[in-house]
């Protein structure tokens, strides 16, 4: 009873919450873009930055005038006060506590498509800590000013109702006079003179910040003039996007090029190679000419629903084919000694697999970064200990990682031993970047050999994928095949075994629920799936032992029977076995099982909390040991010699020792994303290193042609891979990837005139030779709101924003490889001022080019998918 006393009555303690809730939200947001705001301009606009709030903050003391409501109305009033002051602190303390995880804002127009998903529920309420501990101080704070807060809200509101009433009586008093003017000296005299001087005051008050509010910049200042909780109405509009689909003017493609990026010419038929019944993912090789040429032209989708869309790979002014090229040589020799057997394939996806990490060892910006933290005594001690980190990623690249005193690192105690010989072992991709930083979309990229959709979350699971994905390949391979009587005899020669059919499973330990997973898979032609649910069910022939390791499931390593009987099927069963498996216990928050020994990687220097990278290179080093028990295993089963194993990450992942403002992968465009390892491993391929800017969408085309090039297929799967290769987007690895084209133009470049191309380019490209990039474009998570537009063979990135709120961010890769310093504009103009004066014109021209291929691109990828905005 005696603790109610202290309790103040509730109507001022909600007003207090509200402005205390509303007005830190606010400082929050305005601090978050700062820095990319000019002072001037920024104390100039500063009052119509939090006029919504005030507007908020007044509205609601006057719903909640009474501090203990009496009449029915008061009580409604003071209830609909009481609401909006309850979601505005809690809104206020989702933002801040979103902010404190991950550095970055919540977008809340993502949000429902996240509270309808109850993984996604899962991945929010473990932030929920911070969230009370943010709740909790903004309630402290409201408590301790509530007293003050409402008095002095309530007398400016008074004050202001006087002037209105006084400014009544006075407009009152001038009609009850209209004979005379009203400057009328006997009026003034009469009235209040303080009123009148008040009066002006706040009109010329008014009549300014409704001038500023007029003339402002709409970029950034609407954005960031947002307030609380009118904010939160964006959960309930639809997205909207700068470049938006269906209503749009189609775009042509914006730079110059060769390539005819018109009409279709009809030379079309049916493939020769394409079975009766093909499996699902090649319906668009049968569609007809007129279809196929009336899809091809970029108005087709300015207003067609619900049809699937078309990719053409011939007028694509992006696709660079490198198929002319030779084999590397080494690798020519070994196909042609008929030296590589690839019966099976394994796409290893490494959940968060940073390249930095696969192995781990010196001369990264993430490793200089990580001794940070040690003193310098300790650093020798922190350089032996991180490098042996991941042994058997060292295996599996052949990047062998040298300790303190540059030697190499010993690495006798590993759970594996490469048994490959001296030089061997297959291609090892330096430089690789992921197409997505959302772990599904970038799944689409390695998967299917497409690029993913640039909107938020899976919604390319309710369109078409455009093109065959991997499970399909194989299914078409089997379908191509008389069902009955070869696979009923089928016979062990060696071209025999050619014959046998595939079977594609998807492995993973954790749940298939999150944004629509299952069907993804469905979708991509995986009809075995082990996944969390088969881990939990009473039914399945092993159910898992440990606990749940993390918010989505349970470690890799509860997998262990079943990949060990899928491997003996393929051994023993005159099967063809596509693997495809995601790890997991890299994800955040980066959990362990409890036997598993942790090491302390990180040291305490510096003013970061090193805990989760701490945790995060522990689950790196579990993940590296588990890859090492399915290399034991593939040794075991006796089929690592004609096993292909892809490995790639998923995407990077962002850490405050990368970047103080920004963590995690959601909305944040760091290259520390973006850079992810992507190796070809085959025991019997020679050791080849790729200094290249590829994206998983090389995987798809490098299988196939590694597939042929080895004679792993028999006569009518070859024929209709090489028939398949040309299709995809993405370039072969195994011949020389080619970053860029020096196109030769005789006629000055022509200007598409029905896009918007700025006027006043400072460099006009020189006649003669132009660069034609292969542009690689990567979508940030959840995937609506930017994009990363990169060119293989050049050290420029742009993040490209595509909805309000976002900035424009350039960097330079050779310069800053680390991305610490990068330039950050709100208009794209400005930006390439600022690049053209620090970097010079080559950058600034380069600039402008990938700004738009980048809008343009966001573009076509909707008419290529059949997206249409709902
Ligand atoms: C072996 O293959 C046959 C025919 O495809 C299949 O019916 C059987 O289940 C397979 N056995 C195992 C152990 O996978
Ligand atoms: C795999 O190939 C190596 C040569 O690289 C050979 O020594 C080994 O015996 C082979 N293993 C099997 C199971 O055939
Ligand atoms: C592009 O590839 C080169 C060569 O491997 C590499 O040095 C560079 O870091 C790569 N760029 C990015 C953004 O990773």
């Amino acid at each position: 009873m005696k603790l109610l006393a202290y309790l103040p009555p509730l109507p001022p303690l909600l007003f207090a919450v509200l402005t205390v809730g509303g007005l830190a939200s606010k400082a929050l947001h305005i601090a978050l873009h700062i820095h990319s705001l000019p002072f001037l301009y920024f104390v100039l606009y500063a009052p119509t930055l939090v006029l919504p709030d005030l507007l908020v903050i007044a509205f609601v003391r006057v719903l909640l005038h009474t501090p203990s409501p009496e009449t029915k109305l008061q009580w409604v009033w003071a209830c609909l006060g009481g609401l909006l002051s309850l979601i505005v602190w809690s809104a206020s303390s989702i933002q801040f506590g979103f902010f404190m995880q991950t550095g970055a804002e919540v977008a809340w127009a993502a949000s429902n498509s996240f509270l309808s998903d109850p993984a996604a529920m899962k991945i929010l309420l473990s932030g929920i800590s911070t969230v009370c501990a943010a709740a909790t101080v903004l309630a402290l704070v409201a408590w301790l000013a509530h007293a003050k807060l409402y008095h002095w809200t309530g007398l400016g509101l008074q004050a202001i109702q006087d002037l209105f009433k006084g400014s009544y009586k006075m407009r009152y008093t001038l009609l009850g006079v209209p004979n005379k003017s009203w400057i009328n000296k006997s009026w003034l005299t009469t009235m209040d003179l303080r009123t009148v001087r008040r009066i002006a005051i706040a009109v010329s008050l008014c009549s300014s910040l409704i001038f500023l509010e007029l003339t402002r910049p709409s970029i950034p200042y609407d954005h960031l003039s947002g307030a609380l909780p009118l904010t939160l109405l964006d959960a309930f509009t639809k997205k909207s996007s700068t470049t938006g689909g269906c209503r749009q003017t189609p775009m042509k493609f914006p730079l110059w090029t060769d390539v005819n990026t018109g009409f279709m010419t009809n030379s079309w038929s049916r493939p020769s190679w394409l079975p009766q019944n093909p499996p699902p993912g090649f319906s668009h090789y049968e569609h007809s000419p007129d279809e196929r040429a009336e899809k091809d032209n970029p108005a087709w989708y300015l207003c067609n629903d619900n049809e699937p869309g078309f990719y053409n790979p011939k007028t694509d002014p992006l696709k660079i084919s490198n198929l002319g090229g030779d084999i590397y040589e080494p690798l020519k020799a070994a196909f042609n000694e008929h030296s590589v057997e690839i019966d099976h394939v394994i796409l290893l996806t490494l959940e968060s697999g940073r390249k930095e990490l696969f192995p781990m060892q010196q001369g990264t910006p993430m490793f200089d970064a990580l001794l940070e933290s040690h003193t310098e005594e300790h650093r020798d001690e922190a350089i032996d200990r991180l490098v042996t980190m991941t042994p058997i990623a060292q295996m599996l690249t052949g990047e062998y990682s040298t300790d303190s005193k540059g030697e190499k690192v010993d690495l006798s105690g590993a759970n594996w031993h490469d048994p490959a010989e001296e030089g061997m072992g297959g291609l090892n991709v330096r430089g690789a970047l992921t197409g997505s930083t959302l772990t599904f979309k970038s799944i689409l990229g390695s998967h299917c050999g497409v690029q993913p959709l640039p909107v938020d979350l899976l919604e390319e699971t309710g369109l078409e994928i455009y093109q065959p994905c991997l499970p399909q390949l194989f299914e078409l391979f089997n379908r191509a095949k008389n069902p009955v009587s070869e696979l009923l005899e089928r016979d062990d020669t060696a071209s025999g075994a050619l014959k046998n059919p595939w079977k594609s499973v998807f492995m993973q330990s954790i749940t298939d629920d999150y944004d629509r997973q299952d069907v993804l898979n469905k979708n991509m032609g995986f009809k075995h799936n082990v996944v969390k649910s088969t881990l939990t069910s009473r039914k399945s022939k092993y159910r898992a032992k440990g606990e749940e390791i993390n918010y989505f499931g349970f470690a890799e390593t509860e997998l262990k029977p079943y990949v060990r009987d899928l491997f003996e099927e393929a051994a023993n069963n005159r099967t063809r076995m596509f693997l495809s498996h995601v790890t997991s216990t890299t994800h955040h928050p980066w959990d362990t099982p409890d036997d598993f020994q942790l090491e302390h990687y990180m040291g305490d220097q510096g003013n970061i909390n090193h805990k989760l990278m701490n945790s995060y290179l522990n689950s790196a080093r579990f993940v590296d040991h588990w890859l090492g028990e399915i290399m034991t295993m593939l040794d075991e089963t006796g089929i690592a010699n004609s096993t292909l194993i892809v490995v790639v990450g998923d995407h990077g992942q962002a850490f405050s020792e990368d970047n103080k403002d920004m963590t995690g992968t959601y909305e944040n465009g760091h290259i520390g994303n973006f850079r992810v390892p992507l190796v070809f491993r085959h025991p019997h391929m020679p050791r080849i290193n790729i200094d290249v800017n590829a994206t998983s969408i090389s995987i798809i085309p490098t299988i196939l042609d590694l597939l042929v090039q080895s004679h792993s297929l028999d006569a009518r799967d070859s024929e209709m891979a090489s028939a398949l290769l040309p299709d995809y987007q993405g370039q072969s690895l195994i011949r020389p990837f080619i970053p860029y084209l020096k196109e030769r133009h005789d006629s000055p470049i022509e200007t598409p005139s029905d896009i918007d191309v700025r006027s006043s380019r400072k460099t006009q490209p020189k006649e003669g030779h132009r660069t034609r990039y292969n542009w690689n474009l990567g979508i940030i998570n959840a995937g609506g709101s930017m994009v990363s537009v990169t060119a293989a063979g050049s050290p420029y990135r742009l993040v490209l924003p595509l909805k309000e709120g976002f900035e424009y961010v350039f960097s330079d890769l050779n310069q800053d490889p680390g991305e610490l310093h990068p330039i950050k504009s709100w208009t794209m103009d400005d930006l390439v001022d600022d690049v053209l004066s620090k970097y010079g014109e080559a950058a600034a021209e380069w600039l402008e080019d990938a700004g738009l291929v980048g809008k343009w691109w966001v573009n076509e990828q909707r008419r290529i998918w059949g997206y249409r905005e709902a």
